[in-house]
């Protein structure tokens, strides 16, 4: 689908209120491990002014009208990257999640480690179209890891097909 698609690091407030808008409209979709919480505006300051800016970055989204549409927050936990992300109900299946999910492939340097809740059909249909491999599953969720590169043996196991070579 041809769309055009801008973001920004967030570095001001108003950001930070919009990616409140959007984490609040996503909750039931966000909480994986645990159940997340409504967050207040004041809330949402505080997490930001206590975040480490050194270890998360973080970026909104806008269509081509520049309207935000999504964020997305990459978090650096040592030997990995976790990827946060969510788009407006209402702008879900405009192929920005698939945009979301490149860009933060490219953006990382570690491997990707994260959760998908089973429930969740487009986004564990992304997340296998873009290489996240299923470690293991609980609780109706799943534990995925992306290797960096991959390797040619890799995407053999990755695609069934390593005894048919
Ligand atoms: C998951 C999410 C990011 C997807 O964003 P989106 O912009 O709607 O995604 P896209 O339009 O790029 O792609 C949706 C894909 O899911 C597929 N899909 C949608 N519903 C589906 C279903 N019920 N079963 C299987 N696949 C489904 C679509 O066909 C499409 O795949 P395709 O491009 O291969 O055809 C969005 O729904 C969202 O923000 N969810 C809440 C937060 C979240 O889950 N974040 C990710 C975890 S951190």
């Amino acid at each position: 689908m041809a769309m055009s698609i801008k973001y920004k690091f967030i570095t001001d407030l108003n950001q930070v209120e919009i990616m409140r808008q959007i984490y609040n409209n996503n909750l039931d979709a966000l909480s994986t491990k645990e159940k997340l919480k409504y967050k207040t505006s004041a809330e949402q300051i505080n997490w930001w002014n206590n975040l480490d800016h050194t270890k998360v970055m973080s970026w909104l989204y806008y269509d081509e009208n520049d309207k935000p549409i999504g964020f997305l927050l990459l978090t650096d936990r040592g030997r990995f990257n976790t990827p946060m992300f969510a788009i407006f109900k209402e702008e879900w299946g405009k192929g920005y999640g698939a945009r979301i999910i490149q860009d933060y492939i490219l953006q990382s340097t570690k491997p990707l480690a994260g959760s998908q809740l089973q429930s969740n059909k487009a986004i564990c249909h992304l997340n296998k179209k873009f290489g996240w491999m299923i470690i293991s599953s609980e609780n109706g969720v799943d534990y995925l890891f992306r290797p960096e590169y991959y390797t040619y043996n890799d995407i053999c196991v990755y695609h069934g097909i390593k005894n048919d070579l």
